[in-house]
C-alpha cells in the first residue's frame, strides 16, 4: 500500500485527545449511544461533562456531553440525541467502531456529591438524554457510601426511549461487585408520558401527586434527609426547581453545597 496516496487525517486540536470508537447502539431514531477509547490522562468526577464532537472541513465541531460511563471505566460512554439537520449530531449519529471522536480534555460541571450536602436519599431525576450523568453516578461505589438509598427516575416519552433500562434492572443487581453495593439501595423509577405504562406522566406530577413516593414506599421530599439532582430538558429543569424550591431545598454550587444541583442535558442539535 502507497501511504502517499491516502489523505492525511486531520490534526487533534491540543485541547483535545482524539479516541476511537469502540461500540455504538441506536435506541431509537432520535437516540443512540456510543463508546470509545480513553487516554489514561483524561480523569474526571461521576455527574461531570466534557466537550465531545468531531473533526468537520478542518476544525472541531463539539457540544457538552455527560460522561454516560463510571470514573473507573477503561472506555467511556457518551448518550446522545440524533437530530438530522443538527449541526453535530446529525453527523455523529454515523460514527462507526474505528472513527475518531474528540474528547475535550477538561470534563467539569455541577452534578457531582460534592456539591452537595451529606443526605440519606440521593434523587437522581432525568428527562430523555439527561439520564447521561446518573448512568455514571449510579455505577459509583462512593455515592453508596454517601448515601443511603439511590433513586434513578427516568421519564421519556415512549418506552423504547428507556435507554439502558436493562443496566438498572437487571445488569447492575446482578453484577459481579456493584450487584452487592447496589443491593437494596439502588432504585429505578421509569416513567413515560406519551403512551400507556405501568407509570405513567410527567415527573413533575409524579411528585406533586405524592405517587413516586407511594410507589417506592418512602417519605416525600424533604431537605432535611433528601438531596436531588436535575437533569433535563429547560423545562424540566425550570418546573422540578420551582417544586424543590417551594419544599425547601436551596440550590448547591461548586462553591457551596446545597441540597439540590441542576444541569440542562446539553445537546438538543
Ligand atoms: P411530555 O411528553 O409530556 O412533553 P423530550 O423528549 O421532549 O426531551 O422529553 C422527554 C420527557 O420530558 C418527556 O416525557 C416529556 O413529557 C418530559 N417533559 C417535558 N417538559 C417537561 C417539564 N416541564 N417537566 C417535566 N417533564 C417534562
Amino acid at each position: 500500500m502507497n501511504d502517499a496516496i491516502l489523505p492525511a487525517a486531520p490534526a487533534i486540536p491540543a485541547a483535545y485527545f482524539g479516541e476511537r470508537v469502540t461500540w455504538v447502539h441506536h435506541w431509537t431514531e432520535r437516540l443512540f449511544s456510543f463508546r470509545c477509547t480513553r487516554d489514561t490522562g483524561f480523569r474526571f468526577r461521576a455527574g461531570e461533562f466534557a466537550m465531545i464532537g468531531l473533526m468537520a472541513n478542518g476544525k472541531p465541531l463539539v457540544r457538552a456531553y455527560s460522561m454516560a460511563s463510571p470514573t473507573w471505566d477503561e472506555e467511556l460512554e457518551f448518550l446522545s440525541i440524533k437530530v438530522q439537520d443538527g449541526p453535530l449530531t446529525s453527523r455523529l449519529q454515523h460514527v462507526a467502531v474505528g472513527d475518531t471522536v474528540l474528547v475535550g480534555r477538561k470534563p467539569t460541571g455541577t452534578l457531582v456529591t460534592d456539591n452537595l450536602l451529606p443526605g440519606r436519599t440521593l434523587w437522581l431525576l432525568a428527562t430523555g438524554t439527561g439520564l447521561a450523568p446518573f448512568l455514571s453516578l449510579a455505577r459509583e461505589p462512593d455515592v453508596y457510601d454517601r448515601f443511603d438509598k439511590v433513586v434513578v427516575a427516568h421519564t421519556v416519552r415512549e418506552e423504547r426511549e428507556l435507554a439502558h433500562r436493562a443496566l438498572f434492572e437487571h445488569d447492575l443487581p446482578a453484577h459481579e461487585f456493584l450487584g452487592e453495593i447496589v443491593a437494596g439501595k439502588l432504585a429505578y423509577y421509569p416513567s413515560v408520558t406519551r403512551e400507556p405504562f405501568r407509570t405513567q406522566g410527567r415527573i413533575t406530577t409524579l411528585i406533586e401527586t405524592g405517587r413516586i413516593f407511594a410507589d417506592l414506599g418512602v417519605p416525600a421530599f424533604d431537605p432535611a434527609h433528601d438531596r436531588v439532582m436535575l437533569c433535563g430538558s429547560e423545562a424540566m429543569n425550570r418546573d422540578c426547581k420551582a417544586l424543590l424550591e417551594s419544599r425547601g431545598f436551596a440550590e448547591g454550587s461548586n462553591n457551596a453545597p446545597g441540597t439540590y444541583v441542576v444541569e440542562k442535558a446539553f445537546v438538543t442539535k
